[in-house]
């Protein structure tokens, strides 16, 4: 189901088996590495897809080309100390990994991503995003319905999202789930910074909101590439179960698609690159 060859109708393509046991495993010890190494002392961003309340914080407004690590809602105490063992603590890790850091560079610059890119369409695709997305059991926040596009808009739209399992995935704890066709439907919002540049807003285009019907879960062994259109509406559940659930998300524009300056992520001294 969700066939690359009717990603235009769907808007969602699914890649089965698209990453290898071997190199899941690698990046899983990469990204504990990274964990390991990360002082949460002086970090206190949480990231929320419900209140947006990163959107103010410097930390977040400058993440676009630094590797920066984001807390799940109520792991910190008033003092800002972890509640929490720090490998349990986060939400994500983002925004240049794939840039910055040899490992995940070779890893996003690896066959399975490149050719899901060329399979759902992408002409001159540039790297623009990626994230660590953690999902931990019993704390793993719920990410609201949205679409990629209103966070990482191009005239016109090309954002295209390619998410990993690393774990496996299933509605139990918090899998993806998505509108088929709703790709069809016109963006609804815009997230970008205000004209002063230091903090963020959410514009409206329309305030209706996305259908109740139509939405499918989307499970997912380790290792199952996930495309999702820009303008496709998705969303996951909280992890209330006793299981992790990993995954890796890299998101890619077209070369030739106008890349605007009060877009939140902004990359000053690193400029874009391709596969
Ligand atoms: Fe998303």
């Amino acid at each position: 189901m969700f066939a690359p060859a009717d990603f235009a109708e769907n808007g969602v393509a699914v890649f089965p088996d698209a990453v290898d046991r071997q190199s899941l495993d690698s990046i899983r010890v990469h990204i504990r590495h990274l964990v390991d190494e990360f002082d949460p002392a002086g970090v206190r961003t949480v990231f929320s897809t419900g209140d947006q309340s990163h959107g103010r914080d410097e930390y977040f407004l400058t993440s676009g080309d630094k590797t920066r690590f984001f807390f799940e809602d109520g792991v910190l105490d008033d003092a800002g100390d972890l509640l929490v063992d720090k490998h349990q603590s986060l939400n994500k890790i983002g925004h240049a990994m794939h840039d910055l850091d040899p490992t995940f560079s070779a890893f996003c610059r690896s066959a399975p991503f490149e050719q899901a890119t060329r399979a759902v369409g992408m002409l001159d695709p540039l790297l623009l995003q990626s994230m660590v997305i953690f999902k931990n059991p019993e704390i793993g926040g719920e990410v609201t319905p949205h679409t990629d596009h209103t966070f990482l808009w191009t005239e016109p739209q090309s954002v295209i999202g390619f998410w990993l399992a690393i774990d496996e995935a299933t509605e139990e704890n918090g899998c993806l789930w998505a509108l088929p066709g709703g790709h069809l439907i016109p963006a609804k919002s815009r997230f970008s910074r205000t004209p002063s540049g230091d903090a963020t807003e959410m514009i409206t285009l329309d305030d209706a909101p996305y259908p109740d019907n139509g939405w499918v879960p989307l499970p997912a062994a380790p290792g199952t590439l996930i495309a999702l259109h820009g303008t496709l509406p998705h969303r996951s559940a909280p992890n209330v179960s006793d299981k992790s659930r990993l995954a890796f998300t890299l998101h890619c524009i077209e070369a030739s698609a106008e890349y605007p300056a009060d877009n939140w992520l902004q990359r000053p001294e690193l400029p874009f690159r391709g596969f």
